[in-house]
């Protein structure tokens, strides 16, 4: 059964030859250039084509992995760019630093911070299309490449990040805006090296993931179900997966890629996702195809699944092992005690993933941290939404923005009663 499914996991995920790109673009194109542009370019590339600079960076990291940073540098026309603060844009599980800028100028965060006069940063976490190199492991050729889940870019891909961030622009703190997955590793860090909580001015956690119990997302409950299965199979997980032009990216795209298939596919995504009022809207549902899923490994998907059933936990490694290790069958919730570091949340009641309960729950074992959740007055905001919606501009930037301007908490809530 195990072995089974590993076997048909990597075949479902094995990527096609090239030669199939030239017929995929025909099929998809169907005339759309302005989607086909999008949706086919790289960061570099779709940041060049919407007006702006950017520079690559590459950070090693402690084990020997190779990532890629994006920056958008501070726009010259901001008056006394050294004053500028940087902003630090992490993405979620198997995407990309694509995210911050897919919807484009003056909807897309990184565009929208940058207008701000803000000094972008985008890095990309270690197995993703950008951060797929290491000193001496081949991820084509060495499984153990893909040794890695959520825990291994808190403690080692993230605080390379910030650190290379803080010495490039000479600050003592940088903003850190994350969605989803980008917040349980953020909290795993600052819980097992405290040192980082004072290099974190200030994070904006979208969609937070950690407690899991109440997401209606069935892939996480694939996640769950597949983790019991594999949960001895330590090694049998050390497979890339959901890789940049893999099979569900290039069916994707067959399936998503144009303008004509908008309402079928967003009936589809929002079934999964949580339905809402077509916040992606048919100039960038079809973009999405070209940058999504980006990879990561098996074992970091499978994580997630582990946080369903365990709460925020440290690595489960099935009862035997986990006696030895931690004396207890179940492993232990992640001590968020020496988090200190200013945190706001932002939730919706439609994000199938990250449900409103149990990002409550984060906020209560946060004992030690200011923390706050603002619960989005359109409760129609489903979990992709807080990267690629039509109104991102309107509900969720304004809050980011506003609150590091002036410190102060802003949230666009209807009432009092949401704050916590
Ligand atoms: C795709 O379209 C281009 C131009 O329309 C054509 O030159 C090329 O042969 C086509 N490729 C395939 C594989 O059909
Ligand atoms: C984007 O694609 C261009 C052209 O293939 C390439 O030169 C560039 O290095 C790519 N950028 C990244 C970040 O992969
Ligand atoms: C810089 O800002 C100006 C004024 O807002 C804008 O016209 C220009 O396109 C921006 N340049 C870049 C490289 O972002
Ligand atoms: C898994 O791999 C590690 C190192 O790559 C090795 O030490 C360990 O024995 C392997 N475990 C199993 C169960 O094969």
């Amino acid at each position: 059964m195990r072995s089974l499914l590993v076997v048909s996991v990597t075949c479902a995920f094995l990527k096609h030859a090239t030669s199939q790109d030239n017929i995929l673009d025909n099929v998809t194109n169907l005339g759309d250039d302005t989607i086909s542009q999008r949706r086919d370019k790289n960061f570099t590339e779709l940041v060049a084509y919407d007006g702006y600079n950017s520079e690559t960076y590459t950070v090693t990291t402690d084990d020997g992995y190779i990532l890629s940073v994006f920056r958008i540098p501070v726009n010259k026309s901001c008056k006394d760019s050294s004053n500028l603060e940087p902003i630090i844009f992490m993405h979620g599980l198997y995407l990309s630093g694509d995210d911050c800028i897919i919807p484009g100028p003056g909807k897309a965060h990184c565009y929208i911070y940058s207008d701000a006069c803000y000094d972008v940063w985008v890095p990309n976490n270690r197995g993703n299309r950008y951060s797929r190199q290491h000193k001496s492991l081949d991820p084509d050729k060495d499984p153990e490449f893909w040794n890695f889940a959520m825990d291994e870019m808190a403690l080692h891909d993230l605080p390379a990040i910030i650190d290379y961030v803080l010495d490039k622009t000479n600050k003592k703190q940088v903003y850190y805006v994350g969605h989803s997955q980008a917040v349980g590793t953020l909290l795993l860090l600052c819980a097992k090296k405290p040192q980082y909580n004072d290099k974190i001015k200030l994070g904006f956690g979208m969609s937070p993931t950690a407690w899991l119990e109440n997401s209606r997302f069935i892939v996480i409950k694939v996640e769950a179900a597949a983790n019991e299965i594999l949960k001895t199979a330590n090694n049998e997980t050390n497979i890339e997966f959901l890789p940049y032009g893999g099979f569900f990216q290039n069916a994707g795209k067959i399936l998503c890629g144009s303008k004509a298939s908008y309402l079928a596919c967003s009936a589809l995504l929002f079934s999964v996702l949580g339905f809402n009022k077509f916040q992606i809207t048919s100039d960038v549902l079809p973009v999405l195809p070209g940058h999504l899923p980006a990879g990561t490994s098996l074992k970091d998907f499978l994580r997630w699944g582990q946080m369903v059933t365990n709460g925020f936990s440290e690595y489960d490694y099935g009862s035997k092992q986990n006696l030895e290790l931690y004396g207890q069958e179940k492993p232990p919730t992640i001590d968020l005690s020496p988090v200190t570091m200013r945190w706001i949340f932002f939730a919706s009641e439609n994000d199938y993933v990250s449900d409103v309960k149990d990002v409550k729950t984060l906020v209560s074992a946060l004992t030690r941290s200011d923390a706050k959740m603002c619960l989005l007055a359109d409760k129609s905001f489903g979990h992709l939404d807080f990267l690629y919606a039509d109104n991102l501009a309107k509900y969720v930037a304004p809050d980011i923005l506003s609150t590091m301007k002036t410190g102060e908490y802003a949230c666009n809530i209807d009432s009092l009663s949401n704050l916590l």
